[in-house]
């Protein structure tokens, strides 16, 4: 019989990525999200799709009992930092306890978790780059505040059960599947743009920079980073600005449009960079994927899942 894994958030960017390398490493996947921000659309027909909010604990609760699954991979969340402004309760709800929930529900069938948190959100703007995990964090968002609480609960839940919780911190994810919809996501923003023929806003004028890794690279750590307890950035290491980004995926939609410039919004960072040495050295984990390979390649992808939206 197969192992069987779960996946929270499993019909997210991210989410939807894992539950396909599951599957393909032979794992029977059972996928748990409330739909919130999610498509079921995303999720590999070959999964099963549990439809539930990770806050409620008995239903959480029912299904991991009944699944006992040997592997948990975190990634439900209430993922926007605009959102945790606005709705710090709900925020601190899905982010902390629903965290708790799912730790603690996976650890009564020894199963070991993979929890994604942020590294873009956490350090703060004073942070020396790259920033390494050591780093005591200082996020300027409820969202970076909560993610921080949430990992708080992973590690403690992990030293006094003895399972192998895992803390992944992610820079600035980027690939297919993303959604242009939201305030992060500039790659698939800028690629609709572009798709579109509108001019993006490069907000603070294009300057700020971020480590953009490449989706693929996110799920190959997080599978290698179960069954492993510690804390790890996992990004490329590489500070890219925005300008930049918007440039080369210009290149690879063959456009020219003038972008408009704009102030940095509140509370956004200047710069963002991780320092992705400890999880080279830990679990053998490099990123594969070079940003102009990257961006190259999630552009062709968007422009065929924008031009199947648009029916
Ligand atoms: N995308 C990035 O650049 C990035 C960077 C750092 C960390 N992360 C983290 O990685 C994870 C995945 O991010 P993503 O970009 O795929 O986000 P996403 O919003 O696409 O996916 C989150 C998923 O969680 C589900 N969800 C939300 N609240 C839920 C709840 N209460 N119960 C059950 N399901 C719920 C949503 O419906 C969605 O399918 C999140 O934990 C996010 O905080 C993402």
């Amino acid at each position: 019989m197969a192992s069987s894994a779960i996946v929270t958030g499993g019909a997210g960017f991210i989410g939807s990525h894992v539950v396909d390398a599951l599957l393909a490493d032979g794992y029977a996947v059972t996928v748990i999200d409330d739909l919130s921000s999610g498509d079921a659309a995303r999720v590999a027909d070959a999964a099963e799709l549990v439809q539930l909010d990770i806050v409620d604990l008995q239903a959480l609760e029912a299904v991991v009992a009944q699944v006992k699954p040997r592997a948990v991979f975190h990634l439900a969340a209430q993922s926007s930092v605009v959102v945790s402004t606005q709705n710090p309760g709900r925020d601190c709800d899905v982010n902390v306890k629903g965290t708790l929930n799912v730790v603690d529900t996976a650890g009564r069938c020894g199963a070991p978790v993979v929890f994604t948190s942020t590294g873009g959100a956490l350090y703060g703007d004073e942070a020396p780059m790259p920033t390494g995990e050591e780093r005591i964090p200082a996020p300027l968002s409820p969202y970076g505040a909560s993610k921080w609480a949430g990992e708080a609960y992973v590690k403690t839940w992990s030293l006094s059960s003895g399972i192998p919780h895992a803390v992944c911190r992610l820079g600035n994810v980027y690939g297919p599947r993303q959604t242009p919809h939201g305030e992060a996501g500039v790659v698939s923003i800028f690629s609709h743009c572009l798709y579109s023929d509108r001019a993006p806003k490069l907000y603070g004028h294009g300057q700020p920079t971020r480590d953009y890794v490449y989706v693929g690279d996110v799920v190959s750590a997080l599978l290698t980073a179960s069954g492993r307890s510690g804390t790890y950035n996992i990004a490329t290491g590489v500070e890219t600005d925005v300008s930049t980004v918007w440039r080369e995926l210009s290149a690879a939609a063959g456009k020219e449009i003038e972008a408009e410039l704009a102030d940095l919004r509140p509370g956004e960072l200047m710069h963002s960079c991780l320092d992705v040495g400890f999880a080279e050295r830990e679990l053998g984990w490099r990123p594969e994927v070079a940003i102009a390979d990257g961006l190259r390649m999630t552009y062709t992808a968007l422009v065929e899942e924008f031009a199947v939206r648009a029916g």
